[in-house]
């Protein structure tokens, strides 16, 4: 694992990779990001060995459409590995894409993991990289990362809380002098969300939606939540009337689905008020004078960041680019 102690002694490895659970991104040394798929695979299975058909953005448009022969795989689960060949199909695919079948022999590379990954989990992701082609690897912790990204003074005797949200995890870090003071991870992020909102419609309404149309659902509903419209806003969504057993459009009010995303972010706030609990005083004094900096796609809920700053009275503030914040850390490292 990468410490904040040896950065300025290590030397720079040829690329760093954000191996997220929804999105894959390579950083290049001094280009920043030359990579963003998603991070999916589709393999052809037709009774024997299942055979890597292709990755990234090319299967993302064939979630929940695949005939049968094919079969869409996700090589991360909440945060971590869950299919060791995926992921290494996936890192394949994407150092190809970045720097062809020529390219560097076992380039070495930086990835993020989350902060609560166990020994077991970095050494599946560690086999994983082998199996790519990449040569050293060094795995450094996301939050760590997505603090860099996000401009915190690391450095300062002052402590800086930052909540990364991603599609698989939640992370919740408290750093002070370049050092690590406290951190906690929820295995929960957006995924979770869009499957609450499926299930919500399932159970509540009896309408069956895939998951593109739950996640295009969930940012429909942020948007209307963030510009206070959801009171009067009507949303639309496509699926399956369970009903009439047919397709159909049902139509519903935004405010109608506020208890799923309050239901979703209430072990996300309970978690962040447990750190500011858990910290010294002088660190939680510290961050009543700053604010709590939240980074990752789903940072954009932004209920979370409203909770949050009502139930614990610290300003919450979403970093600039949130989705970019674990790139750009490691791009600051790549580059020094
Ligand atoms: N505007 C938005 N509103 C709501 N959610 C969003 C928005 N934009 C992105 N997301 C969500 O952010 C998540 C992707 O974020 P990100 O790329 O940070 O995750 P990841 O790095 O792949 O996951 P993890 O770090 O947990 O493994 C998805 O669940 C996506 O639906
Ligand atoms: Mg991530």
């Amino acid at each position: 694992m990468f410490h904040f102690s040896r950065a300025s002694r290590r030397t720079r490895p040829d690329l760093a990779i954000d191996l997220g659970t929804a999105n894959t991104r390579v950083i290049r040394r001094a280009e920043g990001v030359v990579f963003e798929e998603p991070t999916l695979c589709c393999y052809v299975d037709d009774g024997g060995t299942p055979r890597f058909q292709s990755a990234g953005s090319k299967v993302a448009g064939m979630v929940d459409r695949v005939p049968a022969g094919l079969q869409i795989r996700h090589p991360l689960a909440r945060g971590v590995l869950q299919d060791i060949d995926a992921a290494s199909a996936m890192l394949d695919y994407a150092l190809t894409s970045v720097s062809g079948k020529k390219g560097l022999r076992r380039p070495s590379a930086l990835i993020g993991i989350p902060a609560d990954a166990t020994k077991a989990e970095a050494g599946t992701l560690h086999s994983a990289a082998r199996d790519a082609g990449l040569g050293k690897v060094e795995l450094v912790r996301e939050p760590f990362l997505a603090a860099l990204g996000a401009d915190l003074s690391l450095g300062d005797a002052r402590a800086s809380m930052v909540i990364e949200c991603g599609a698989g995890t939640t992370e919740i870090a408290v750093y002070s002098l370049n050092g690590l003071c406290l951190s906690r991870s929820v295995r929960q992020g957006g995924l979770a969300l869009d499957a609450a909102l499926a299930e919500f419609l399932h159970t509540r309404h009896h309408f069956l939606v895939g998951s593109q149309t739950a996640e295009r659902l969930k940012r429909d509903l942020a948007r209307s939540f963030a510009s206070s419209d959801a009171q009067t806003a009507t949303i639309s969504v496509k699926g399956r009337d369970m009903h009439r057993a047919r397709p159909g459009t049902i139509y519903l009010s935004a405010s109608d689905f506020l208890p799923v995303f309050e239901k979703h972010v209430l072990p996300l706030v309970e978690a962040a008020r447990a750190v500011l609990h858990d910290i010294s005083p002088d660190l939680a004094a510290d961050l009543f004078a700053s604010d709590i900096v939240m980074t990752g796609g789903s940072a954009c809920t932004g209920l979370f960041a409203r909770k949050l700053a009502q139930e614990s009275g610290v300003g919450v503030r979403l970093a600039k680019e949130e989705s970019r914040c674990v790139s750009r850390g490691l791009a600051q490292l790549l580059d020094g």
